[in-house]
């Protein structure tokens, strides 16, 4: 007997759900330094016009084209590919990078999510407590990752259990199911992820000028800071690629997530207006209260010149470095560590819940293995995979990881997407069914930029981003001779990943044929 589908229990569930993979550690770390590194305002240019032809077009075509696909059995992209271009025997392996980006993100991704769940624990015991300065909190988290040995921690044993336990509630999660865990766990942690981000901006804009010689440093100034533009920045194509590539990256488009989450709706079920709610929800999560807390506050603390030194050391330093010393003036400052770390956890693993999902859907799907016993290969795998992460760390190992899997897989495999939705499968059809049960209408401009537009600007973007990301990257520019060697197993190790997938798409069709046959 034809085993019964998983599916979502609510409208509202799958919207938490795609909203929590959406909103994640992008949304309050990323954003605001993308924001401030790449012309303040001038960013948010680009950003909304990559908004309205990029994202909001993807998040269309992956529901789409996934609760498509889950009408034939299928919830990741080789077989929802296939299903859409089915005289193509190739286009499956396009399909292997929405099983590959989403697992290999999923291996570093965790980790960086269990230093926000030990961050909370250390805020509430007073850990990092007296760690008052930039230099001695970032020397407390280095002891921590286990890059220096120093008086708070001695080898990486404490970061290893945050990681187990970390993985272990992720794992928890998937093995319960689309309705019973990822669901149930989004209606949760949802609404307290924004309550808690709710009252945190609310800190920020109440406590004043910290230093009370430098009334002009304050949250209300931080947000000048953030949003004045810089219109010259618009002039360099960094910054649009920037803003698209935040896009990407916030919206979890191009990684197969959505896609997948998207293949356990009914046929009846609106895509439209439960696609646009959704994105509509991590753009306010993002711009509104990711916007609303590092920047606003550490301009606060440090003022006009020092925030931009601030800035520039990136998105991990000012949540676990400067954050902490900031929040440690304040009074109740355990309570807010504990909303600060807290939220970026439950940010962290409404995501990566969403990266975990599409290889264990492909396991269930092609290979018809029970849902217990695919989370079970699903969790040993990358629990191996993830080890030289954690103690490679400082290798550079991570960055690879990244710019593989978090960038150039995205652009390519939404490229490919567009492509096949709106030029193979066919525009007429694909608009058809991108109304099939909607709960509103689409403006009919959509159509024309589906087909046109977002098409020749994925195309461009990945042109301008190959010539001035890419091929420096490939050519290992700016890493370490000692770190070389790392960097070059990691990248064996992910053509490795991408090709097991490869053979075991070979495998599952194969079957499939044979299955037909008889
Ligand atoms: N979309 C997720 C984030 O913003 C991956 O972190």
């Amino acid at each position: 007997m034809a085993k019964q589908r998983q599916r979502w229990g609510s409208k509202l569930g799958i919207i938490l759900a795609v909203a929590g993979s959406a909103v994640g550690l992008g949304n309050f770390l990323r954003f605001p330094v993308q924001a401030a590194q790449n012309g303040g305002g001038a960013f948010m240019i680009p950003y909304f016009i990559s908004f309205l032809l990029l994202g909001i077009p993807l998040m269309w075509i992956e529901w789409t084209a996934g609760r498509f696909g889950g009408g034939f059995e299928h919830s990741t992209a080789p077989g929802i590919f296939h299903s859409m271009w089915e005289k193509n025997h190739f286009i499956k392996y396009f399909g292997v990078i929405g099983i590959f980006g989403p697992l290999a993100i999923f291996i570093y991704y965790t980790y960086i999510e269990s230093w926000c769940l030990a961050y909370s624990v250390f805020a509430i015991m007073g850990k990092y407590q007296g760690c008052t300065t930039q230099a001695a909190m970032m020397n407390f988290l280095q002891g921590f990752q286990g890059l220096t040995q120093n008086e708070h921690f001695q080898g990486l044993w404490a970061a290893y259990l945050f990681f187990v336990i970390t993985f272990v509630i992720n794992i928890s999660v998937v093995y319960y199911g689309i309705k019973g865990g990822i669901e149930r766990l989004c209606k949760i942690a949802m609404p307290a992820l924004f309550l808690f981000a709710a009252i945190i901006v609310l800190r920020v804009f109440t406590m004043g000028a910290p230093d009370p010689s430098q009334p002009a440093w304050n949250a209300v100034n931080g947000l000048g800071f953030l949003w004045n533009p810089d219109l010259s920045a618009l002039k360099d194509a960094k910054v649009w690629l920037a803003a698209a590539g935040q896009m990407f990256f916030t919206l979890s488009v191009g990684i197969g997530v959505i896609l997948t989450y998207s293949s356990y709706l009914r046929k009846s079920d609106d895509v439209a207006l439960s696609g646009l709610s959704a994105a509509s929800t991590n753009e306010f999560a993002e711009v509104i209260l990711g916007g609303s807390i590092i920047i606003p506050a550490a301009f606060a603390f440090f003022g006009p010149v020092g925030i931009v030194e601030v800035a520039k050391g990136g998105a991990f330093n000012l949540s676990f470095v400067t954050m902490p010393v900031i929040l440690q003036n304040l009074p109740m400052s355990a309570v807010f560590g504990l909303l600060w770390f807290g939220m970026l956890f439950l940010a962290g693993v409404t995501s990566s819940i969403s990266l975990a999902q599409p290889a264990i859907a492909f396991l269930e799907d092609e290979f018809a293995v029970d849902r217990r016993k695919a989370v079970w290969i699903f969790g040993i795998v990358t629990f191996i995979l993830c080890q030289p992460v954690i103690f490679f760390l400082g290798r550079g190992v991570v960055n690879e990881l990244d710019f593989w899997a978090g960038t150039f897989c995205l652009v390519v495999f939404a490229t490919v997407e567009t492509i096949v939705f709106a030029w193979i499968f066919g525009i007429d059809k694909a608009w058809e069914q991108m109304h099939h049960g909607a709960m509103m209408r689409i403006p009919k401009v959509y159509k024309y930029i589906i087909k046109y537009v977002t098409p020749v600007f994925l195309l461009l973007i990945l042109g301008f981003w190959l010539v001035q990301e890419g091929v420096p990257t490939i050519m290992m520019k700016g890493v370490a001779q000692a770190d070389r060697p790392f960097v070059l197993g990691t990248r064996i190790g992910l053509i490795l990943i991408f090709s097991t997938i490869c053979i075991l798409v070979k495998i599952a069709w194969r079957k499939r044929k044979m299955r037909s046959y008889s």
